[in-house]
């Protein structure tokens, strides 16, 4: 596991924008998997300004994102999908047949739970996965207690993300009751991990999740199993490591 600490937020946003950028530079057909939330955000933008600058390939990338909102459908902006567009992939020259965002459609979630796990397969598996954490250590949206042995799970909204992003939706009886997520052996499967964590909300959930026991009861924990993981912190949510 590598750690990498940064002092400032344009560090911070910019080391995980290259590392994103040396993978799809170095396999131009690379899956790349993503992670929405305000941890990631700088990072999109960041990255969709390299590639204007650099003028980065994008037409043979495939991306998959960790989870979404039963519900949100493909315009809502603050649905995974719109917000992947909106942040970066409309940036890029992605052909829309190559992103791949976990179906919304409440009636298709069975569905789905077979089809998108079986997709990344059929990819090839997903080389550089991307992942927030929340404060509980949740990853995508399996919270503490999660099967870690399920690909694809639906899951209620926990009341901790209800607590930190009912805002944004205008109170939480308007936020969706149940997401979509990216189980954690899916996640494990993808070759290179890199946890990014911003501030001293999350400090504790890093602790628990890279130094304490490996348990479900902390989801982020399982990345001590992988062997291939690079952590992006800034100062304060490596403070009690
Ligand atoms: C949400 C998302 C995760 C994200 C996490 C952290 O639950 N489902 O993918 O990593 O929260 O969010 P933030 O970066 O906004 O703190």
């Amino acid at each position: 596991m590598k750690i990498i600490v940064t002092k400032t937020q344009q560090q911070f946003d910019s080391q995980a924008a290259t590392l994103v950028a040396r993978q799809l530079l170095e396999k131009p057909n690379a899956v790349l998997g993503f992670a929405t939330g305000n941890t990631t955000l700088g990072m999109h933008r960041q990255l969709a300004e390299m590639t204007r600058a650099l003028g980065l390939d994008w037409s043979q990338v495939h991306t998959v994102n960790l989870d979404e909102f039963l519900g949100a459908g493909h315009d809502h902006p603050l649905g995974v999908y719109w917000r992947m567009y909106d942040q970066l992939l409309g940036h890029t020259n992605i052909p829309a047949a190559n992103v791949h965002v976990p179906d919304s459609d409440p009636m298709r979630a069975e569905e789905t739970c077979r089809n998108f796990p079986a997709l990344i397969r059929s990819l090839g598996y997903v080389d550089l996965q991307v992942l927030g954490i929340g404060t509980n250590a949740h990853i995508g949206m399996n919270d503490p207690g999660a099967p870690w042995e399920a690909d694809m799970r639906i899951t209620d909204i926990s009341p901790s993300l209800v607590a930190a992003k009912a805002h944004l939706w205008g109170g939480a009886d308007k936020m969706p009751k149940k997401g979509i997520t990216m189980g954690m052996r899916l996640i494990l499967q993808g070759r290179t991990q890199l946890l990014m964590a911003r501030g001293a909300d999350k400090a504790q959930a890093i602790r628990a999740a890279l130094t304490g026991p490996v348990t479900p009861a902390v989801p982020a924990s399982a990345l001590q199993l992988h062997p291939n993981v690079i952590v992006l912190l800034d100062e304060a949510a490596s403070a009690l490591l």
